[in-house]
């Protein structure tokens, strides 16, 4: 698919449901037993994989027009299946589920996905579950498909050697069945919407600066979960405005949960503008833990028109402590680096080999395609700026957030880019198409 370059973006998106809340929504609507209204589901791949999977799991799921609602099982009460469940391409369900099945004594399950997942590292997992007395058995002893075989769980206090919101929900999910209170520790505050919908679900859980704790309980209450929309996909839109003279986008309806933000942040640093009310507070800074999830239409500002050809972006320095805080932003910040001046660098992302492609080296090969100067490096990449891009060639590795970057990139490049793959946006956001189309009709 072909994005040509635009002289203007103006005009007003509903951000697409947040993708991680969902996977949230669908998981915990499953571990309660009374029926759980969900507003704002995201329909897309990755979290209508997860919707068949608790399914698969005794789950009934009813979609109506404006809300689904969950009929979970219990939280110990997961059926146990012959036939594998298929995860997709959702790094998110895989890594969250089997700290639900892990506790389900008697029981096993498979898991697998698409070619992506199966080169996908399931140890950060499996190793804080085995200490709980947890049995997984992984392919070569790190990937999919794995077993998880249901056993009696112990509290741990589980120290994460890497700031992974992923393993640090499932070591939660884990402890809501294990035998007494259970502690992750986090190197760095990651994304806390586990922690949030807990809380709101009436589990004991407790932050303590970087630790969290959690205790075990015999059913959650939860009756209604709003699902914002997804920070993630609406920085495509706030990075094309940062790159596009007189845009003025709104996207409304965004999650402006501090631990989402930080790609906001890092662009702003940069000298792009974002109004809204972001959430202002580390919450994870503080004792206790918020229930809700705070929501605000953002509004992405571009530079100037007619102020001469620059964007007025300056490069910046990613340290490791931001890596979690905006790990799947970190490719548009690559795309940003190429249109500010001086030199964009990212350390401490070794994280992004892992993720739905090699991000680094998939970023680094997309700019340097599209006439950039990006070089990558053991943990993040170095982009200097050379005032934009001239256009070419995307292939999106089947990962959706590389083909979105490519179409962003297309709209403030000089001559153009194709994007092959561009179908690999619907894992997150199906409607990404129609949305630029809206926003570059004006
Ligand atoms: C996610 C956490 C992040 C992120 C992923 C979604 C989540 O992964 O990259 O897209 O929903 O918890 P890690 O926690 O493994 O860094």
């Amino acid at each position: 698919m072909r994005f040509d370059p635009v002289t203007t973006l103006q005009g007003s998106v509903l951000a697409p449901p947040d993708k991680s809340i969902s996977h949230r929504a669908a998981l915990i609507g499953a571990m309660t037993a009374d029926p759980v209204r969900v507003t704002g589901y995201l329909d897309a791949a990755d979290t209508n994989s997860t919707l068949a999977a608790v399914r698969q799991l005794g789950a009934i799921v009813e979609v109506r027009p404006d809300e689904i609602v969950i009929r979970g099982t219990g939280l110990r009460e997961a059926r146990s299946s012959a036939s594998p469940i298929d995860v997709g391409n959702a790094g998110t369900l895989m890594r969250l589920l089997p700290g639900w099945l892990a506790s389900q004594e008697g029981r096993k399950w498979t898991l697998d996905g698409d070619s992506s997942i199966r080169k996908r590292p399931v140890d950060r997992i499996a190793e804080p579950l085995r200490r709980m007395g947890g049995v997984i058995e992984a392919t070569d002893d790190r990937f999919p498909p794995f077993v998880v075989h249901g056993t009696r769980l112990r509290a741990t206090h589980y120290e994460l050697p890497m700031a992974s919101a992923q393993v640090k929900s499932c070591v939660l999910l884990a402890g809501l069945a294990a035998d007494g209170a259970t502690r992750v520790t986090e190197p760095a505050p990651s994304r806390d919407h586990t922690e949030r919908m807990l809380a709101g679900a009436g589990v004991q859980i407790q932050r303590d600066g970087l630790s969290i704790t959690v205790s075990p309980t015999d059913e959650l209450e939860l009756e209604h979960v709003h699902v914002p929309g997804d920070p993630s996909s609406a920085a495509f839109w706030l990075a094309a405005a940062a790159l596009i003279p007189g845009a003025r986008v709104v996207v409304r309806n965004t999650g402006v949960n501090w631990t989402r933000i930080g790609f906001v942040r890092i662009l702003q640093r940069m000298g792009g503008v974002v109004e809204g009310e972001l959430e202002a507070a580390d919450p994870t800074g503080a004792a206790g833990v918020p229930g809700l999830e705070p929501v605000a239409d953002l509004v992405g500002v571009g530079p100037a028109a007619g102020a001469g050809t620059g964007t007025g972006l300056r490069g910046t320095l990613v340290l490791p402590d931001e890596v979690p805080l905006a790990i799947d932003e970190l490719p548009l910040v690559g795309l940003l680096g190429c249109f500010a001046e001086g030199e964009t660098i990212v350390t401490g992302a070794a994280e992004l080999k892992v993720k739905e492609s090699d991000r680094i080296a998939t970023v680094v090969e997309a700019l340097n395609a599209l006439g950039g100067d990006a070089e990558a490096t053991a943990d993040g990449f170095v982009v200097r700026g050379t005032g934009g891009l001239r256009g070419g060639t995307v292939h999106s590795h089947g990962d959706h957030r590389l083909a979105m970057l490519g179409a962003v990139a297309g709209l403030a490049s000089r001559e153009g880019v194709e994007v092959v793959g561009m179908d690999a946006a619907a894992v997150s956001y199906p409607g990404f198409v129609a949305d630029l189309r809206t926003l570059t009709s004006g």
